[in-house]
């Protein structure tokens, strides 16, 4: 019984969402297998994995929900909101067009998914430096307005990504 209570209170479900090509799919894969993939197909549909987290001591199982970004997967995608506890809202720091999708990306938030999933607005591609179209400072100024969680990342590189999952998932336990 107690192993079974156990496994109920420690499941719980993320998931990435934002414009396509802004790299959902390589944090996810950089975070569960570490793992990068340089010319990876866009997603169809949806996509997901399992993960074991450690927090505060603590074991639990992750299982998140990888979206697909393009427009006419929209309906099928927002379909698998509801019941998340957590969502990263992922843009491109080198393409300012998929950072300002973010505003549109909240509503479909707030139509879909359940009222109070914590979510993480994350800006990806932090290695590409020299192409950066978005200062750090207006993605976290965004982040404080909307009352989001803020972190910069790199799947290429791997800085950061474990951690914007984790602050998901630490602000839910
Ligand atoms: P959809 O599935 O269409 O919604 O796209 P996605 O958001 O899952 O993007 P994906 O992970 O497929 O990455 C798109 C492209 O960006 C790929 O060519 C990746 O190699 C590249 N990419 C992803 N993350 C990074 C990163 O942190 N830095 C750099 N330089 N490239 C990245
Ligand atoms: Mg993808």
């Amino acid at each position: 019984f107690r192993r079974m209570t156990k496994q109920m209170i420690t499941f719980l479900r993320l998931f990435l969402i934002g414009d396509s090509a802004v790299g959902k799919s390589n944090l996810l894969a950089r975070f569960a297998r570490n793992e990068f993939y340089p010319s990876s197909k866009s997603t169809i549909g949806v996509e997901f994995q399992t993960q074991k987290m450690g927090i505060n001591g603590k074991e639990i199982k992750a299982q998140i929900w990888d979206t697909a970004g393009q427009e006419r997967f929209r309906a099928v995608t927002s379909a698998y909101y509801r019941g998340a506890v957590g969502a990263l809202l992922v843009y491109d720091i080198s393409r300012r067009q998929t950072f300002d999708s973010i505003g549109r990306w909240l509503n479909e938030l707030q139509t879909h998914s359940d009222m109070n999933v914590v979510t993480i607005l994350v800006g990806n591609k932090s290695d590409l430096k020299d192409a950066r179209e978005v200062p750090t400072a207006e993605g976290k100024v965004l982040a404080e307005t909307q009352g989001l969680f803020f972190m910069e990342t790199s799947a290429l590189d791997s800085s950061n990504v474990a951690a914007a999952f984790q602050t998901v998932v630490k602000e839910i336990y």
